[in-house]
C-alpha cells in the first residue's frame, strides 16, 4: 500500500484527477471503476474540467459503479446512477451505454448481481478503482464482517451506514435498507485502486487501516492483499497515522 497525505480534500481531489488523467491518457480505452458519495465529488469535476479543455476523452472509456441502493430507480434523485450521471456522466463524451451500475429494481436481484460479475468479467476486469471508506471501513457497501472473498451480492445496511447517509435524503427513514455491492473479491481483482478519504470523520477507519492487519471486521484491510493500492488521504483524515 503506497500512502501519499496531503493538505485537504481539495489536494486529495487534485492528485486523484491527476492519477486518473494519466491512465486515461495512456490507456484511452480503460475500464474504470467508480465510487459515489462526498468523497470523489471534487475528483469527478477535475475530470470534467480536463475534458472540457480537451486534455481527456472518455469515448472509448468504460465505467462500472460499486454499489447502487436496493429499490432505488435509475431516475431516482438519490440513486447512484442519477448521482453518476449528475457529477460526471453528463459532462462527459462518455457513451450512453458505456456506463453500468447495479440495478437496484431488478426484480431478481440475485441474477443481477450475476449480471454485474459477467459484465465486469467481458471488459476484460477494471484497470482502476476509485474507492472511499466508510466510518466503520465499509469500501464499496461491503460492511464489517463481509468475507473477503464476497463477490457481488445484496447486503443489508448497518444503522452507522444508513445515518451516515441520510444527509443526502429528506427523512433519515428513507434510507434504503438494502443495497447491491461489488463484493471485496471483485474489488480486489481491479489492476490497481485508488483510494480516497478526507475529513475528521475517517481519521478512526484510516488509523485501523494503517496500524491494522487484514481482518473482515475492517473491511478495506482487505486491501493489503493487493499488490497495486495507492492512499490519498488529507491532514485530517491522517491525524493518527503520523
Ligand atoms: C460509494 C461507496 C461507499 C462510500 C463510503 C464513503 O459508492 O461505495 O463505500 O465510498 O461510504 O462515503 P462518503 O464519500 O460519502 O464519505
Amino acid at each position: 500500500m503506497e500512502w501519499i497525505v496531503v493538505r485537504d480534500y481539495d489536494a486529495m481531489s487534485e492528485e486523484a484527477a491527476r492519477r486518473i488523467i494519466e491512465r486515461m491518457k495512456a490507456q484511452p480505452d480503460l475500464v474504470l471503476g467508480l465510487a459515489t458519495g462526498s468523497t470523489p465529488v471534487g475528483t469527478y469535476r477535475r475530470l470534467v474540467d480536463a475534458f472540457r479543455r480537451g486534455e481527456i476523452s472518455f469515448a472509448r472509456v468504460r465505467t462500472v459503479n460499486l454499489d447502487e441502493y436496493v429499490g432505488l430507480a435509475p431516475d431516482h434523485p438519490q440513486s447512484y446512477a442519477r448521482f453518476m450521471r449528475e457529477q460526471l456522466f453528463d459532462h462527459v463524451d462518455l457513451p450512453a451505454d458505456a456506463w453500468d451500475i447495479p440495478r437496484g429494481t431488478a426484480a431478481d436481484l440475485e441474477a443481477e448481481c450475476a449480471r454485474y460479475e459477467a459484465h465486469i468479467r467481458e471488459l476484460g476486469g477494471i484497470d482502476l478503482q476509485l474507492l472511499g471508506i466508510g466510518t466503520n471501513g465499509h469500501i464499496g457497501f461491503n460492511e464489517p464482517g463481509t468475507p473477503f472473498e464476497s463477490r457481488t451480492h445484496v447486503v443489508a445496511l448497518t444503522a452507522s451506514t444508513r445515518e451516515a447517509n441520510a444527509r443526502f435524503f429528506e427523512r433519515p427513514e428513507d434510507v434504503p435498507t438494502h443495497a447491491v455491492t461489488m463484493g471485496l473479491e471483485t474489488i480486489l481483482e481491479a489492476r490497481e485502486i485508488l483510494l480516497l478519504a478526507s475529513g475528521p470523520s475517517k481519521r478512526e477507519a484510516i488509523r485501523r487501516l494503517y496500524h491494522e492487519g487484514p481482518s473482515p471486521d475492517l473491511p478495506a484491510s482487505a486491501l493489503k492483499h493487493h499488490p497495486r493500492v495507492t492512499v490519498i488521504v488529507d491532514e485530517a483524515a491522517a491525524a493518527d497515522i503520523r
